[in-house]
């Protein structure tokens, strides 16, 4: 995509990516992903964030078009992943003269990942770059995504520059503004980039939300997906949302299933659910990426698990699912378990353990031999309309 000027002098300059498959080499990219990166052009060029490695010679492109290269004054790290700094080595030669500002934080890793040591500056909270005629200041927002990240702030324009925050997986289909998309894919790719990414460190979320209220905010222009000029507090809305973990007032209904009886009881919740009125989407957690499971799982408030033993344990596939979904640490579900057994069981026992230490909100299991029994098909609906009646309150 060619460059687009967000507000005076300030520069769209990122790049696409629909090529690479999986982001961080394990979540799908369906619709690819943007790295934003952001030329601002005062007296002195700064820019703001780079590209993955694969991409730098088009982002050097791009900013060819606004200015020559080699003038960039400032390179600002954000962040050190290198979705955004795989572009920094060539940077660096084509723009001998330019420092480095990032936070103290990232000053080892520029060292690890790139042998960069010279010409860094670091910045600190609150600080203020007058480039002349635009003005930077910085403001760490620790663990969003890593310890050295940092928001950039440019005042004469009120454009934040915020990083992996408020970001969303999908590649930009020809339009860079809120005001220009289909806010229905993008959003429902901001939320699974929200839980594959930075669901984990949703605490830190929170914090750098209520830190960078006090800015004067008229654009978010984060490091992915979409820049909210038409309403910026939407896409607050929807991150805060997502990092309280309140979920919709709806069920997700995870199973796995060899020969159907688990399968069938799935159904059976479904239907409990829905007849209490309460949305409610069924996964079989072998047809999806754990990750889509992971994300849909964040977007409801309740969930409810259904495993076949297998081998002791839980199936493989749903096991995969609730260990990503208990290592990126979901809170505040309303849970129910169910699942069909040979001869001793165990899968439902084992869900039950892995998921301890989240503090769920546990409603009721049904576990049952073989096929189910028209007693079970009852007892799962009851579970399924207790979850919804939970959720609902
Ligand atoms: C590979 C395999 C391993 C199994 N391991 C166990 C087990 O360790 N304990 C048990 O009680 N049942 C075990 N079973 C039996 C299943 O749990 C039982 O057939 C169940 O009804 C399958 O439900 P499903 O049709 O939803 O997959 C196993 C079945 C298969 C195919
Ligand atoms: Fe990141
Ligand atoms: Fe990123």
């Amino acid at each position: 995509m060619n460059p687009v000027e967000l507000r005076p002098g300030i520069h769209w300059v990122g790049v696409n990516d629909r090529i690479t498959d999986l982001f961080e080499g394990q979540w799908p990219l369906p619709y690819g992903v943007s790295y934003n990166s952001y030329l601002v052009v005062g007296e002195v060029v700064a820019l703001m964030d780079g590209v993955k490695a694969p991409f730098a010679e088009e982002l050097v492109a791009n900013i060819a078009q606004i200015v020559p290269p080699m003038e960039i004054g400032y390179l600002v790290v954000n962040h050190m992943e290198p979705d955004h700094t795989g572009s920094l080595p060539l940077l660096r030669r084509i723009a001998p003269r330019a420092e480095i500002l990032a936070t103290p934080t990232a000053l080892p890793l520029l060292e690890s990942f790139y042998g960069i040591r010279d010409r860094v500056r670091t910045v600190a909270d609150g600080e203020r770059l007058d480039l002349g005629g635009k003005v930077l200041s910085f403001h760490p927002i620790p663990f969003v995504h890593w310890p050295e990240t940092m928001a950039t702030f440019e005042e004469t324009e009120r454009v934040l520059v915020s990083c992996d925050a408020f970001g969303g997986f999908g590649a930009l289909d020809g339009v860079l503004f809120d005001d220009e998309a289909d806010l229905a894919h993008y959003e429902a790719e901001a939320v699974r980039y929200y839980a594959n990414i930075v669901g984990a460190v949703s605490k830190p979320v929170l914090k750098a939300i209520e830190k960078l209220k006090g800015l004067p905010v008229e654009v978010i222009a984060p490091s992915h997906g979409l820049v909210w000029r038409r309403d910026p507090g939407r896409v607050l809305d929807l991150y805060r949302k997502l990092a309280r973990m309140e979920g919709e007032p709806a069920v997700t209904v995870v199973y796995g299933s060899m020969y159907d009886h688990t399968r069938r009881v799935a159904d059976a919740v479904a239907r409990g659910v829905a007849a209490a009125g309460v949305p409610v989407r069924v996964v079989d957690a072998a047809r999806v990426h754990p990750s889509t499971v992971l994300a849909e799982a964040w977007r409801r408030r309740g969930l409810v698990l259904g495993s076949p033993t297998y081998d002791t344990g839980i199936f493989p596939a749903l096991d995969h699912a609730l260990r990503l979904i208990v290592g990126k640490r979901l809170a505040n579900r309303v849970v129910g378990l169910f699942g069909s057994f040979g001869w001793k069981g165990g899968a439902v026992r084992k869900m039950a353990d892995e998921m301890a230490a989240l503090g769920w909100d546990f409603v009721d299991t049904v576990e049952f031999p073989g096929a189910p029994r028209r007693d079970d098909l009852i007892r799962a609906e009851a579970l399924g309309r207790a979850v919804a009646e939970r959720v609902k309150g």
